[in-house]
């Protein structure tokens, strides 16, 4: 079935297209991503449970919201939300971001979905927002987190040592950031 969200999307890359967040992908398997312990494993939403009915009110609340664009990553062939990726909340008077992402769909990892999702936030950042700046955060073992922003331009500003709790200990948290190059040229 054709999803009829498909002529909503707003960042087209090669084999992912990013469009804004409905209350309708709320969905059984978006409480299902969630839920999930391996998904959640190093995300703060893991520390309670999730119904559709919280979630809905989430996302409604951030659509609200206009210091946050909170998008679904969307495979182009069969049109699959595999998961989303939010920029904010910015700040538009220092000109920087924060950017979070979540791909829900287990068998999507490994793929480069996540990469191409963050490029084109990068982008969209950058070039229609002007942003100046966008920082990213993971855990030290979130490997993938941490190599899919690297991969995408983002480099590690910094370690805050024995920051967050996860699972019975403390680890560190791994900043990254990424610069508006072309923008700074022409702050000058
Ligand atoms: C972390 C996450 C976003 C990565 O998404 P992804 O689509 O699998 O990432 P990509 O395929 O773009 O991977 C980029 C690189 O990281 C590597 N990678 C991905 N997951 C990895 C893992 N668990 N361990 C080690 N490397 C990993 C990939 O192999 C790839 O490197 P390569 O091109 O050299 O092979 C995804 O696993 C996820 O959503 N996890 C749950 C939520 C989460 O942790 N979000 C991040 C919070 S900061």
């Amino acid at each position: 079935m054709k999803n009829p969200n498909r002529s909503h999307q707003f960042l087209e890359g090669e084999r992912i297209y990013l469009r804004g967040i409905c209350l309708s992908d709320v969905t059984a398997s978006y409480e299902r991503w969630m839920n999930d312990p391996d998904v959640m494993a190093y995300l703060e939403s893991r520390f309670y449970p999730h119904s559709q009915g919280g979630l809905r009110d989430y996302v409604g609340n951030i659509l609200n919201d206009k210091s946050n664009v909170f998008l679904a990553i969307v495979l182009r062939e069969g049109d699959r939300h595999i998961g989303n990726i939010k920029l904010g909340p910015i700040d538009w008077i220092h000109r920087f971001a924060d950017v979070g992402i979540s791909i829900g769909e287990k068998d999507c990892w490994g793929k480069g979905y996540a990469t191409e999702a963050i490029r084109l936030m990068v982008h969209y950042a950058f070039t229609k927002l002007n942003l100046h700046k966008l920082t990213a955060g993971c855990y030290d073992a979130n490997r993938g987190s941490e190599k899919c922003f690297q991969k995408a331009g983002f480099s590690i500003e910094g370690r805050r040592k024995s920051h967050y709790f996860c699972e019975g200990s403390y680890v560190d948290a791994i900043l990254l950031g990424i610069l508006n190059l072309e923008k700074s040229k022409t702050d000058l």
